[in-house]
């Protein structure tokens, strides 16, 4: 292919979705790799395949700048549109009752207010109360490891056994509160 390619000065598209799918004695070379090849070829990968991501629409384009740039004008205008089944549930969602959306905010505003409370009632923790989205922002000034930040927060009434705050043992940079009827997460809580 590679002869035929240069011979007859064609780009090349190179699919390699199955790239980690040879059996028996085959194994996967590409065409870019051949002499000649690279400044010709666009290879595509895809994650749909090796890392059962089906649907996910994630795949990555390598290849030579000089074909990678005309390649990104196309893709901005053809790729990023709103699939049409999601804009159809998108006309629903605007065409259907809208009297969820009070619910909603008002457990919001209750869980935020129990989110702060809890937070700041853990000694190192410093939580401004949101006054509006779903997130909050704790200072951290303690210096507790996460599983030791975790045993800090008192329990939310006596018969609750564990903690409120969760954190992981292993130091991630999330940590999880417990509301007597939903778990939140709060970010930016360091290891
Ligand atoms: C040869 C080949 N290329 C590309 C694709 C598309 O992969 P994706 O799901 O990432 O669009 C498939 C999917 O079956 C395939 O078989």
């Amino acid at each position: 292919m590679a002869q035929v390619a240069i011979e007859h000065d064609l780009l090349v598209v190179c699919d390699e979705t199955y790239e980690y799918f040879m059996y028996g004695e085959q194994r996967h070379v590409t065409l870019a790799t051949f002499p000649g090849m690279w400044e010709r070829t666009l290879t595509s990968y895809t994650f749909t395949k090796a890392y059962a991501m089906s649907g996910w629409r994630l795949g990555c384009i390598v290849g030579p700048k000089q074909l990678l740039e005309p390649l990104r004008k196309v893709h901005e205008h053809t790729a990023s549109f709103v699939s049409p089944f999601v804009q159809a549930a998108g006309i629903a969602a605007l065409d259907g009752p809208q009297n969820h959306i009070e619910g909603w905010g008002l457990s919001c505003e209750t869980l935020r207010s129990v989110v702060a409370a809890r937070l700041n009632s853990v000694p190192g923790l410093d939580c401004a109360v949101p006054q509006g989205a779903t997130f909050v922002f704790p200072r951290y000034s303690a210096n507790y490891t996460s599983a030791e930040l975790g045993t800090k927060a008192p329990a939310l009434d006596d018969n609750q056994e564990s903690p409120a705050l969760i954190c992981s043992a292993q130091g991630v940079d999330r940590a999880h509160l417990r509301h007597p009827e939903r778990t939140t997460k709060c970010s930016s809580v360091p290891p």
